[in-house]
């Protein structure tokens, strides 16, 4: 360990601690929840301490990612049909990361407007921008509120943390940056103002904070302003009822690629 990954480490666990214990503060009756999440980070403090704290090597794998996603895309997307579950389930071992899937449908529908939520490290956000990229059209809309406590199902702590100093997207490469603009902010004050600019966009992926108010609210919000013939995605689709409930009544499709839940608007 070097210096400069002592450094970071002092910064983020500061970070950890002075934002955890304004969660606490303010919400005195989730203390059971706060020690659950404490005793399971410290499990697998291993894992959670590289990723940040060794940001490099999270750098370095999430190239090979954005490379192996490519070649894999080169081999089986020609063949790939995405409104066909057996063509999903193919893919299911093939494709280590779920988010890659999302390069795959970006590449065989061109969509010239996507809107996400939840950037953090920036894994979903690269593997769009690089789809874009390839295509040679299109734009993402993100809206990222970092460091962000929040509980959800029954009484459970979630934080997906950031590195110190290092703000969201900091995994992305910088030539992948041209076709993306990032909002900093919370979706339940941004998310509207966004698609009244837009008026009409092609996919929507969900992937912010996983409770069942932002959910509900976020599916609900886009639908109306996806276009015919275009997708909204929802990641982490176990972690709340809001995706089921939200199919009710609707006459769409519903396909589900480990846990990311994908409707298209037919
Ligand atoms: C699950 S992570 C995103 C992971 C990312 N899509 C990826 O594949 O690497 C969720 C992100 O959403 C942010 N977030 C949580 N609640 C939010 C909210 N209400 N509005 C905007 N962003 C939020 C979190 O701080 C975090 O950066």
């Amino acid at each position: 360990m070097r210096l400069i990954h002592f450094k970071r480490t002092i910064f983020w666990v500061g970070e950890l601690i002075y934002t955890l214990c304004k969660f606490w503060i303010k919400n005195p009756l989730e203390t059971k929840a706060i020690l659950r999440f404490i005793v399971e980070k410290i499990i697998a403090f291993p894992q959670f301490f590289s990723r940040n704290v060794f940001i490099e090597k999270h750098s370095r794998q999430f190239e090979r990612l954005l490379f192996q996603t490519i070649k894999l895309y080169n081999k089986h997307g020609r063949n790939f049909n995405l409104k066909n579950m057996r063509s999903y389930k193919q893919l299911e071992h093939k494709l280590p990361n779920k988010a890659q899937i999302l390069y795959f449908l970006i590449r065989n529908t061109k969509p010239n407007i996507i809107v996400e939520t939840g950037v953090a490290a920036g894994e979903s956000t690269g593997l769009i921008l690089q789809a874009l990229k390839d295509n040679r059209k299109g734009m993402l809309y993100s809206i990222d509120l970092p460091f962000q406590w929040y509980i959800y199902g029954s009484h459970k702590l979630h934080l997906d943390s950031l590195p110190a100093g290092k703000e969201s997207g900091f995994l992305i490469p910088g030539e992948l940056k041209k076709r993306w603009k990032l909002i900093l902010g919370n979706t339940h004050e941004r998310l509207p103002n966004l698609l009244k600019q837009l008026g009409e966009i092609d996919i929507f992926f969900h992937d912010s904070e996983h409770t069942y108010e932002t959910m509900f609210f976020e599916y609900q919000t886009n639908w109306r302003y996806i276009k015919k013939g275009g997708f909204l995605l929802s990641d982490d689709i176990s972690y709340t009822k809001a995706f089921k409930n939200f199919l009710k009544n609707k006459r769409v499709k519903k396909i589900v690629f480990k846990d990311l839940g994908i409707i298209s608007k037919d």
